[in-house]
């Protein structure tokens, strides 16, 4: 039976064979407790992302090898269920040779490209400082970087993983902290500098995943993660801009490091400034109240009141 799109698998598919062609994002070679060697795999389209198996790994390694870059197949499968998730388990995977535009297997935001543009405009206009605006200018209004910035995701797995999620997520956060900045009457410096932080805060993203329609890490981005190189590029851009103050560089750069709030997630020194803080809870903020949303939304079993255990917020969500 061909499928055409992920979300229309449903328990009625269940011990049935499917056909459908999907993009791989996410491939985990483990070994079952008879020591054969399986495929843990994420295959996903524009409406939904699965998890599927393959048993047959051993035999069909090259299979893989061959993949590379393009990672969009088609797939023969069966449709299973384990623990009231439905689950499928890959019987054959083929190269599809007709061109498929990536836009078919990546979700897109749902927000207008058009107003995601208008946002990030509207916040750098609120930025009064000239050393400031230069150093945004420098990272995001560039030729270099800009059309990546606007079409990268911010995630390859629990929020915003999707076309243009980065700059979706980053005017999250930029609305989020915003408010808090002038609920709370920062000075018209700390709001320079915490609207800076945010723009970049993820920046670092834009090297760490592969450029679409790849899917998965890059070298640098596992050697060296986001964070570090946001904030290193971040150095270097601000080291070319004459007079820029001490005080602000070190203010920025450490909005930029500390970001994820704890050294045990991922930052090497803590937030040490109000809207460090503040861009740490308002980057939370988003991406878990997203998790939350896309978690629910993608919840196939529609008979029970709660979805399954969200892993990174530790408990299931009521859905009625
Ligand atoms: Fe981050
Ligand atoms: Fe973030």
């Amino acid at each position: 039976m061909q499928i055409n799109k992920l979300e229309d698998i449903s328990a009625e598919h269940i011990n049935k064979v499917v056909k459908m062609v999907v993009l791989i994002s996410d491939i985990n070679i483990k070994t079952a407790r008879n020591g054969k060697k399986y495929a843990d795999i994420i295959i996903q389209d524009n409406t939904k992302m699965m998890e599927a198996k393959y048993w047959d790994y051993e035999e069909n390694q090259d299979i893989f090898q061959d993949l590379n870059e393009n990672k969009i197949v088609e797939i023969e499968a069966i449709v299973g269920e384990y623990n009231g998730q439905l689950q499928i388990t890959i019987r054959k995977i083929e190269k599809v040779s007709d061109n498929h535009s990536i836009k078919d297997f990546i979700p897109t935001s749902d927000w207008d490209v058009e107003v995601l543009e208008k946002g990030l405009k509207y916040y750098y206009n609120k930025i009064e400082s000239a050393h400031m605006r230069e150093l945004i200018d420098k990272m995001i209004f560039t030729e270099d970087f800009y059309k990546d910035f606007f079409v990268y995701p911010a995630a390859r797995k629990v929020h915003h993983n999707y076309y243009h999620g980065l700059i979706q997520h980053t005017l999250e956060v930029l609305k989020f902290a915003y408010t808090v900045a002038t609920t709370k009457r920062l000075t018209q410096r700390q709001i320079d500098r915490l609207i800076v932080m945010t723009m970049l805060h993820d920046w670092g993203k834009i090297l760490e995943y592969k450029a679409l329609p790849q899917v998965g890490t890059t070298d640098e981005g596992i050697m060296l993660g986001h964070i570090f190189m946001g904030s290193h590029h971040t150095l270097n851009n601000i080291n070319e801009i004459e007079g820029f103050p001490q005080e602000d560089k070190l203010v920025i750069l450490n909005g930029i490091l500390g970001h994820h709030g704890f050294l045990e997630f991922g930052s090497p020194v803590l937030p040490k400034t109000v809207e460090a803080q503040i861009l740490h809870q308002a980057d939370k903020m988003s991406g878990d109240v997203e998790s939350i949303l896309s978690f629910i939304k993608e919840d196939s079993n529609d008979g029970e009141s709660f979805t399954g255990k969200l892993w990174n917020m530790g408990t299931e969500y009521y859905k009625k």
